[in-house]
């Protein structure tokens, strides 16, 4: 009972603070950044939008956006050239990743054929995780 009063409470002060804990910005942020420059040229995307893409990513929806998440994951390996999430690759590099909130995200994303929409499915189903661990965690 204590357990899950506590949890309750966890949980609604992280829905109120829609925030992605510091870590987990820095984690990806250093993810990305050998890969930054390439992509960005590569994607066209605004690198205004990369660096906001944590905050405000999944409101991104544009096509440089989808471009930009598809050419970063293949070059971190967790996208293969034909389109497959890589399960392990993904745990092992993100390691703020919960197991469930990935596999619902993959779930979501799989369907897309364009892998730039499922890229950017993916992201985005992973950031609304991020900010509300309720949503897999129960
Ligand atoms: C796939 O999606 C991207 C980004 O939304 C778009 O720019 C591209 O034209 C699409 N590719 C195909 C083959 O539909």
């Amino acid at each position: 009972m204590k357990v899950l009063l506590i949890f309750a409470v966890l949980c609604i002060m992280s829905i109120e603070s829609t925030e992605i804990h510091k870590y987990i910005v820095d984690k990806w942020s250093s993810l990305m950044q050998p890969h930054k420059e390439f992509c960005i040229k590569e994607s066209n995307v605004d690198p205004e939008h990369v660096h906001q893409m944590l905050r405000k990513g999944y409101k991104l929806d544009v096509p440089q956006f989808h471009e930009y998440m598809r050419c970063m994951y293949v070059k971190l390996g967790m996208l293969s050239e034909e389109g497959e999430f890589q399960e392990l690759e993904i745990l092992k590099k993100a390691d703020y990743l919960n197991y469930n909130l990935l596999k619902k995200c993959i779930k979501q994303a799989t369907h897309e054929k364009n892998h730039s929409k499922k890229s950017y499915k993916l992201c985005e189903c992973v950031i609304k995780g991020l900010e509300d661990p309720c949503s897999y965690t129960v």
